[in-house]
């Protein structure tokens, strides 16, 4: 049994198919990769499984339980936290009292009352943050917002954690040790679900990889098994990185994995909606 089941979910917005009978897994102890172009409809299976779309149809088990109908706060009761794409914390509060927050709601949930500061600060510094821990956390950094958002996650001690784009405002080294504490989390049994753009993270972390392409999983396997599969490739815009003009388009330093053809991050150029991220 895995820790999250997806079975066969469809989300449809009016006209547009977000997801299209979708159905993956995500095991404990273990990193799975979510990938795939801009729309391909990740974040909507994130909201789904997280309880913030209910899916048109098909539904989600999580550790072999039905959740399709369960709300948000009870799926994070039994385990699941996940990070957004737009920042979540308190910006008025600094680093530290976001996570002391975070560890105080869930200590609360669990009738545990003893104070909190010495797992607040391994914690901090855990994920990286320590040195921001007095910053509001308007201030700092976008990198380290989103390990904040990380931070606050693991202040539940989740069974699943449900990563999206975790990696982007991080620089090479912040990547490299976010990548570290993502094996750390899942060698002591988390089962990690990331969305992710930096293909060389996803290639260097990730057991396993889903493949989405309008809505629909078109791959699924190993980082090595999906960089080479011709639909992968095809979905990630024909691997030219050649504009019509014959110049080539930079895909950003994070984009590309080490071996032709290079995956990069596509536009997505019809049937659906083109999708413009939310900038962070
Ligand atoms: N709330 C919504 N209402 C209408 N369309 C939506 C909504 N959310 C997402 N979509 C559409 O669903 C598709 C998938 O979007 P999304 O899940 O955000 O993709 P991704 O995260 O892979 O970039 C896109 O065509 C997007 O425009
Ligand atoms: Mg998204």
């Amino acid at each position: 049994m895995s820790l999250l089941e997806v079975d066969d979910v469809v989300v449809q917005f009016g006209g547009v198919t977000a997801v299209n009978h979708a159905s993956f897994e995500a095991e404990a102890g273990r990193i799975t990769g979510l990938i795939g172009p801009n729309g391909a409809g990740k974040t909507t299976c994130f909201n789904v499984i997280s309880g913030l779309q209910r899916p048109t149809k098909g539904a989600v088990r999580f550790n072999g339980k039905s959740v399709t109908r369960t709300p948000v706060h009870r799926r994070s009761r039994m385990g699941m936290a996940r990070t957004f794409q737009r920042l979540e914390a308190f910006g008025s509060l600094t680093v530290r009292e976001n996570v002391r927050v975070a560890l105080d709601i869930h200590r609360g949930l669990k009738g545990i009352v003893k104070p909190s500061g010495s797992d607040l600060d391994s914690l901090l510094e855990r994920v990286g943050i320590a040195a921001y821990a007095d910053d509001r956390a308007d201030a700092i950094p976008t990198g380290t917002a989103r390990l904040l958002e990380v931070a606050r996650c693991l202040a539940g001690a989740p069974r699943l954690l449900l990563l999206d784009e975790p990696s982007s405002g991080l620089d090479e080294s912040e990547t490299d040790d976010f990548g570290d504490l993502l094996k750390d989390l899942a060698a002591e049994g988390m089962g990690i679900l990331m969305v992710e753009h930096d293909m060389d993270l996803v290639m260097a972390v990730c057991d396993t990889i889903r493949v989405l392409d309008f809505g629909e999983v078109i791959a699924i396997g190993d980082p090595s098994m999906v960089r080479s599969d011709p639909k992968v490739q095809k979905a990630y815009l024909g691997y030219s990185d050649l504009d019509e003009s014959g110049e080539h388009v930079d895909a950003g330093p994070d984009v590309h994995v080490d071996e032709t053809p290079t995956l990069v991050t596509p536009v997505v150029t019809g049937g659906g909606a083109t999708v413009k991220e939310p900038s962070a």
